[in-house]
């Protein structure tokens, strides 16, 4: 896209999540923990024309630099997603996110009589059994999700 037809403008500093699986940005935020009450600027590209990938979304995050540890949670809905760091308008850093043998913290699981949704739950623990497609497996029950059931237990 040529400036011209940016349509969220380039930030100073922070984070910008580029390559997001198109339709999962809102996923990606909650993966994040951010629910808008931090205070950041937070601007959200959903579905937005990609050369690369048809489509994608794209999350820019104004004043907070992510670290590699949380960003890679995000591999979990969007294998392809790239995090940029930028200082002072340059992109100083550039990763893509790879997704951790075991997901810990979330999701939910699936099963509604999983010990991770009793009255007193245990923390959630998946192994990563697929990456692309992404299959997890829950290792309380041992119930497999998949990416849409992920999403909507995220
Ligand atoms: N970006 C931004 N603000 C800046 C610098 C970059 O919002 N000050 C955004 C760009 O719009 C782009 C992403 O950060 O979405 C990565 O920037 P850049 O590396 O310059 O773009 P590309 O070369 O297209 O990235 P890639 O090779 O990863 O596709
Ligand atoms: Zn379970």
């Amino acid at each position: 896209m040529t400036e011209k037809e940016l349509r969220v403008r380039k930030i100073r500093d922070g984070t910008v999540i580029d390559h997001i699986s198109a339709g999962t940005a809102l996923g990606v935020l909650k993966i994040l923990g951010l629910s808008g009450k931090e205070g950041y600027t937070i601007s959200i590209l959903i579905n937005t024309p990609s050369n690369k990938l048809g489509k994608k979304d794209v999350v820019k995050i104004e004043g907070r630099e992510l670290n590699p540890k949380e960003v890679d949670k995000i591999a979990l809905i969007s294998p392809k997603a790239t995090i940029n760091i930028i200082r002072n308008y340059e992109v100083v850093e550039k990763q893509r996110v790879s997704l951790p043998p075991i997901i810990t913290g979330f999701p939910r699981c699936v099963n509604p009589n999983c010990i991770i949704n009793s009255r007193e739950p245990a923390p959630p623990s998946f192994k990563v059994i697929s990456k692309e497609p992404v299959r997890i497996r829950c290792r309380y029950c041992n119930i497999i999700m998949e990416f849409e059931d992920i999403l909507a237990n995220i």
